[in-house]
């Protein structure tokens, strides 16, 4: 009688009877999953996307052009490609796939930020710490370095631009999104919190004309948001404010953003940022204040989930759900007026109470 078979995600071909079989090649792949990213990083890291260009080359044409062992620049693009990372079009001769386009520096939405901060010493370290978060739910980042992640990068300015580089690639391609689908036309100055060096201010600007706008983030990042701003011509109407929102949020803005950075928090800090928020808006009943977060939705997504593990490893904050959003911001003086899904962003819009 012959066997019903099946191929497991990584090509693996098992026997439907060998159910656990199937299982240990499950969870040995999952390891090899890290392996892969640090061959993405390890790529990136050496330029190789940007020199695979538009022709293909053969892996000792990329050892020779970035003087690295050939051998082994072939077995890294072999694996990259056995996994969607460039394709290998020919024995030994790679060209780009759609991801590793995404990894070259000079593409519109790089990743090539994000590709080199998840496998920076910082977050390495910080993860070889990560079962001491199940001690005592403190972040691997302060087991691994005795201080909070922005702590930890304050004393590092290399470590800050590898940080605030991945922050540029992963917003670009949502800003330039959010600047499209959110109803901007019915404001007139917004301040994004956090704002980083101003991915978000700077695509909003870009493509509403009648908007002034403000970056509010801590002193780290003033000359890297103020190089930012200039090179996008946007000195006009964007400002940097620097400021902690723990302490204080600044007043007179009709729209508050705060991107992908609660969740960096811990709920007592968060009500903090959101009553600061709430006293900044004031008696103006049109401000609105519009969260925009991976929020973890109803079916508790693998992806969300994983995000949540390496916001408790980093930053030491929290993925929250929607329902937990709504009590934080109730408490803070706000209701949620409506929830809009932008890309992978979940948009919170909030109306003083
Ligand atoms: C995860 S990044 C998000 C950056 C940006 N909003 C984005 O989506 O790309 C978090 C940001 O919070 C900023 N930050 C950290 N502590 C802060 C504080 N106390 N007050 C204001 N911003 C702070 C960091 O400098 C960093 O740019």
């Amino acid at each position: 009688m012959s066997k019903t078979m099946m191929t497991l995600d990584a090509g693996r071909i098992v026997s439907e009877a060998e159910s656990e079989v199937a299982a240990r090649y499950k969870l040995n792949d999952i390891f090899c999953q890290a392996w892969l990213s640090h061959a993405i990083t390890a790529a990136t890291r050496h330029g190789i996307p940007d020199i695979v260009g538009n022709k293909p080359l053969s892996a000792d044409e990329i050892a020779r052009a970035k003087n690295l062992d050939a051998s082994a620049v072939y077995r890294v693009m072999r694996a990259l490609a056995a996994n969607g990372i460039f394709t290998e079009v020919e024995g030994r001769v790679f060209h780009h796939s759609e991801a590793s386009r995404l990894l070259r520096s000079d593409h519109p939405n790089s990743w090539s930020g994000m590709a080199k901060m998840w496998n920076h010493p910082s977050c390495l370290q910080s993860w070889m710490h990560f079962a001491d978060c199940l001690t005592d739910g403190r972040s691997g980042v302060e087991h691994a370095f005795g201080k909070t992640l922005y702590e930890h990068l304050g004393e590092d300015p290399a470590a800050t631009q590898a940080f605030s580089d991945a922050m540029i690639s992963n917003s670009q391609h949502v800003s330039k999104a959010l600047a499209r689908e959110f109803p901007f036309e019915n404001y007139k100055a917004v301040i994004d919190l956090a704002g980083g060096v101003g991915t978000l201010i700077v695509a909003i600007l870009a493509a509403q004309p009648h908007l002034r706008g403000a970056i509010y983030e801590i002193a780290d990042l003033r000359d890297a948001a103020t190089e930012y701003v200039q090179k996008a011509g946007l000195t006009d109407r964007a400002e940097i404010v620097v400021g902690t929102f723990i302490e204080s949020v600044p007043e007179n803005y009709d729209l508050y953003l705060v991107k992908n950075s609660l969740w960096n928090w811990g709920d007592d800090n968060c009500s903090k940022i959101l009553r600061n928020v709430r006293t900044a808006i004031g008696s103006n009943i049109d401000g609105r204040f519009v969260i925009i977060e991976y929020v973890i939705d109803d079916e508790n997504a693998s992806w969300n989930t994983l995000y949540d593990l390496q916001i408790l490893n980093l930053p030491g904050g929290r993925a929250r759900t929607l329902n937990e959003y709504s009590g934080l911001l109730l408490d803070a003086g706000f209701e949620i007026e409506r929830v809009q899904h932008v890309e992978d962003q979940t948009l919170v819009i909030a109306k003083p109470i």
